[in-house]
């Protein structure tokens, strides 16, 4: 009989008692925490350019903020955001191609969602099968994923307002974009928050996202 592979691509047939155990593949691994030390200096220096010419009647305390001042924010805020584009799209473009996105991140059903939550309000949401994640997982990470699209574009969209004009329009202007790369960043640190939690409180899962096993 031949071998058939599980959802992680695994062998799981005559050899099924020597699987691989693979349940992050190297490249998962590389651009996920790539990822996430450019989103950590994206935030940093993102927070000092707010800084400068902040939206609202606040600013973030200067030891949380990258870059000393505007333009040294605005060196690490661009030499990263060409980083995080091309990380991005390798990430995106292995998973399309690989079928991982449409095998570990869908379909996401509305029900399963209701379900999961109320399992997770309760404390009862277990996660044994590390080659599947539940539906909250599913939908906070195609979110975050989402919201990176928005980021990108949005800050594409204020970086150059006159010559991405219609991009810019997209976002109602200069200070739409402007507002919508703000809430775009406050999605992203509300997600790292709980992404970071849940990731201590399954250290079996980091392990995962570490070793690849
Ligand atoms: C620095 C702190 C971070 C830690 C400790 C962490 C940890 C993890 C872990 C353990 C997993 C696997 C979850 C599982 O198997 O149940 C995971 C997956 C994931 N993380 Fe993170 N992460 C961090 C930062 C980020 C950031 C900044 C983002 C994006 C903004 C992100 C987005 C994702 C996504 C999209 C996945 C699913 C990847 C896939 O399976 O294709 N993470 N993370």
């Amino acid at each position: 009989m031949a071998d058939v592979q599980n959802i992680s691509g695994n062998s799981v047939g005559p050899h099924r008692n020597r699987p691989t155990h693979t349940v992050h593949p190297l490249y998962v691994r590389v651009t996920h925490w790539t990822n996430a030390l450019i989103i950590l200096v994206m935030i940093g220096s993102g927070w000092q350019i707010y800084n400068a010419s902040p939206l609202f009647a606040f600013t973030f305390p200067g030891g949380i903020t990258l870059g000393g001042w505007l333009a040294g924010g605005l060196l690490w805020h661009f030499a990263a955001m060409w980083l995080l584009i091309a990380n991005g799209l390798i990430y995106v473009a292995l998973g399309l191609v690989t079928g991982r996105f449409r095998r570990m991140l869908l379909p996401i059903r509305p029900s399963d969602v209701a379900r999961d939550l109320r399992a997770a309000l309760a404390g009862r949401l277990r996660s044994e099968d590390p080659f599947r994640y539940n539906s909250i997982q599913k939908l906070l990470y195609l979110v975050v994923l989402l919201t990176g699209v928005v980021i990108v574009t949005s800050g594409l969209a204020i970086w150059k307002p006159v010559q991405l004009r219609e991009l810019a329009a997209l976002f109602g202007g200069y200070d739409g974009a402007r507002l919508v790369h703000f809430f775009a960043m406050a999605v992203i640190v509300g997600f790292l928050t709980l992404h970071v939690a849940m990731a201590l409180l399954a250290p079996k899962r980091l392990r995962a996202m570490l070793r690849g096993r």
